[in-house]
């Protein structure tokens, strides 16, 4: 099964497989999110899933605590800490 993700600054739509991860989908696709620690600890990834956030898996309590620290709203997360397993839009924010 595949899932559509769309990633709404550059419109671009692309699609992957079921569970794959976003940083990974991103990279692929050449989406316009900038990386930097990969691990969930610096924030330059954070995106706002416009569309679809329960086809995300759930923030670990990491991402929450670290996505508190920023006052984001729960629609935001760290690209590098999500798998999509449905459709979605992503926004890219940044810090
Ligand atoms: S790349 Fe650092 S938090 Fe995602």
């Amino acid at each position: 099964m595949s899932v559509k993700v769309h990633f709404l600054l550059e419109d671009l739509l692309v699609e992957a497989p079921a569970g794959a991860a976003l940083q990974r989908i991103a990279d692929a696709a050449g989406a316009d999110i900038t990386f930097g620690c990969r691990t969930g600890s610096c924030g330059t990834c954070r995106v706002r899933v416009a569309r679809g956030l329960a086809h995300c898996n759930e923030p670990s309590p990491e991402e929450r605590d670290f996505l508190k620290g920023l006052d984001a709203p729960p629609d935001q997360r760290l690209a590098c800490q999500v798998s999509v397993h449905g459709d979605v839009d992503i926004e890219y924010l940044g810090i």
